[in-house]
């Protein structure tokens, strides 16, 4: 492994640590292209040290013909060269590593881009050739085999999961047709994974997050639901999603990572919580992200239970918790908050939802503080920290698959995937169009200012840095009016949400350390407002 400098000394850093998600075509423009690259990452690093993030985790950044964000890889050993090269990106990880902060690249283990060489040769090899081994596929039904060979549904809505090559055979994608499911059956897939784990591992990478991780094992007979559920099948096997064999996968992974000090964090999403807490058993994966919570509405009975259950289901595997409030996936935290459907849910996505985008943002602070003191790993996502709402990307500038394949009744997922603002002056013709009223929002005005979203997130990530508190420890809930989350955490830290009709009295303490908004005249803490206090 290279000797890079390492930051803070702790092993067990990713227990407690603050992940800072960069969506590297949208962060930061290092060449004017319009397109953001990793020399506008390496030029922002001082700014991400200054926030007090641990690591960074970058969605894929390596070769790929874009057809779903990245998220469709042609070489995992190749930087796109629209981001830069390798050797920009070992630069980047020294870089960041020097300023204490640690890198997590992303692996896509379901499925290659149909660039990919083993596709392009499974293509040319044709049926029956070792090379169509390497991924799923099948005649067709039918008379002349012109009906797709199965009815699994794609995870991406509408269309189906099997597409046609010219010499008359079908593959599988549970996602778009530019992206081939591949045959975890087969060892080479296997082995090729092991290999692309240790390349970036050798790179001095602390860690990876595996995407749609409950989804590389299929049923070998990929046999039809017939009208059952595409969801997981409590307490039975689906033939995709969860499979037992899977587990075999992430131990022989772990061993590996286990020899480099690196982790994971899965992307699995189960409502199962026994079965999702098997892939953080101690020789599996060291976490997964927190979907129950990145869904939940802005309802404390919710909230409540969503972190109780969270606790509950990580404590008999002795993992630790991630909390999440958005991603590159989901819709921006101000603008959820701000709508009359607080929650989360692909299928409720649409044109024109009415939005209070003032009262999303106090929400959206509140918020931030409640989740910030939990106990656990936390994610930030770009943008989050200036607090920007989803962004309407007129229709004819989308790219995102998931808007084409809802037959265009989808706004997919550009709205929160528009160019950071960094300064009041727009990147020149970035990718996706900046809304005019974004310049508010730039960094540079919020720096230093200290009602903005920027000066919170940055407050609350150092102290929670510096208490020792708020890292791992006990949560102990308590009482407190209907509507009010309450909770105390190790150090004598208690944080304080009132998600009630009114303002509400704050329980004793001796010291108030940050409020999410002022609180009022009275010394009441206000609606949609949370406090970290000190006992
Ligand atoms: C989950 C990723 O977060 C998403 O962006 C992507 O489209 C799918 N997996 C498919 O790789």
């Amino acid at each position: 492994m290279a000797d890079f400098p390492l930051p803070r000394p702790a092993a067990d850093w990713w227990r407690t640590a603050a992940i800072y998600q960069v969506y590297v075509r949208s962060f930061a423009d290092g060449d004017g292209d319009g397109t953001g690259d990793l020399a506008g990452v390496r030029a922002r690093l001082p700014y991400l040290a200054d926030l007090g993030v641990d690591a960074l985790w970058f969605t894929p950044w390596y070769l790929s013909p874009l057809a779903d964000g990245g998220y469709d890889v042609a070489d995992y050993r190749t930087i796109d060269p629209a981001f830069g090269t390798l050797a920009e990106a070992e630069k980047l990880i020294a870089e960041a590593r020097e300023l204490g902060i640690r890198t997590l690249v992303d692996i896509v283990p379901n499925h290659v881009s149909d660039r990919h060489a083993w596709f392009r040769a499974a293509l040319a090899a044709g049926p029956g050739s070792p090379e169509r081994e390497l991924f799923h596929f099948r005649p067709g039904r039918g008379e002349h085999g012109e009906l797709p060979p199965g009815d699994w549904p794609s995870q991406f809505n509408g269309a189906g999961t099997w597409t046609r090559v010219p010499d008359g055979e079908w593959y599988l994608h549970l996602f778009t047709p530019q992206q081939p499911d591949l045959n975890w059956d087969h060892p080479a897939v296997r082995r090729e994974h092991e290999e692309v784990l240790r390349f970036w591992f050798e790179r001095g990478v602390a860690g990876v997050r595996i995407d749609s991780a409950a989804l590389l094992a299929k049923d070998p007979a990929l046999p039809d639901l017939a009208g059952r559920s595409p969801e997981p099948w409590p307490g039975e096997t689906h033939p995709y999603i969860d499979r037992d064999e899977l587990h075999a996968v992430y131990r022989s992974w772990r061993a590996i990572a286990d020899e480099y000090g690196a982790i994971f964090v899965g992307e699995v999403w189960l409502p199962d919580s026994e079965r999702f807490a098997r892939y953080l058993r101690p020789d599996e994966l060291h976490t997964a992200f927190n979907f129950s919570f990145l869904s939940c509405p802005w309802d404390a009975g919710r909230l409540r239970t969503s972190i109780t259950e969270t606790l509950a289901e990580h404590a008999p595997v002795g993992a630790p918790a991630t909390w999440v409030l958005c991603n590159h996936d989901v819709t921006r935290t101000v603008t959820r908050y701000g709508r009359a459907d607080t929650g989360f849910d692909f299928a409720a996505k649409a044109f024109g939802t009415p939005t209070d985008l003032e009262l999303g943002t106090r929400r959206a602070r509140a918020a931030a503080l409640l989740t910030l003191a939990l106990p656990g790993a936390v994610y930030v996502y770009q943008g989050e920290e200036l607090g920007l709402p989803e962004a309407d990307v007129p229709i004819g500038r989308i790219q995102d698959p998931m808007h084409f394949r809802s037959g265009g009744t989808d706004p997919g997922r550009d709205g929160c995937r528009v160019p950071l603002p960094w300064t009041a002056e727009p990147w020149n013709e970035p990718w996706l169009p900046q809304p005019a009223d974004w310049p508010a929002y730039a960094a540079d005005r919020q720096d230093g200012d200290p009602d903005s979203m920027l000066t919170l997130y940055r407050t609350a990530l150092g102290l929670r840095r510096a208490a020792a508190g708020f890292g791992g420890g006990a949560l102990e809930w308590l009482n407190a009016p209907p509507g009010v989350l309450a909770f105390t955490r190790p150090d004598g830290l208690l944080c304080v949400a009132n998600l009630s009709g009114g303002p509400v009295a704050l329980p004793a303490h001796t010291s108030l350390l940050l409020g999410s908004s002022a609180l009022d005249d009275t010394g009441l803490l206000p609606q949609d407002t949370a406090v970290w206090l000190r006992t």
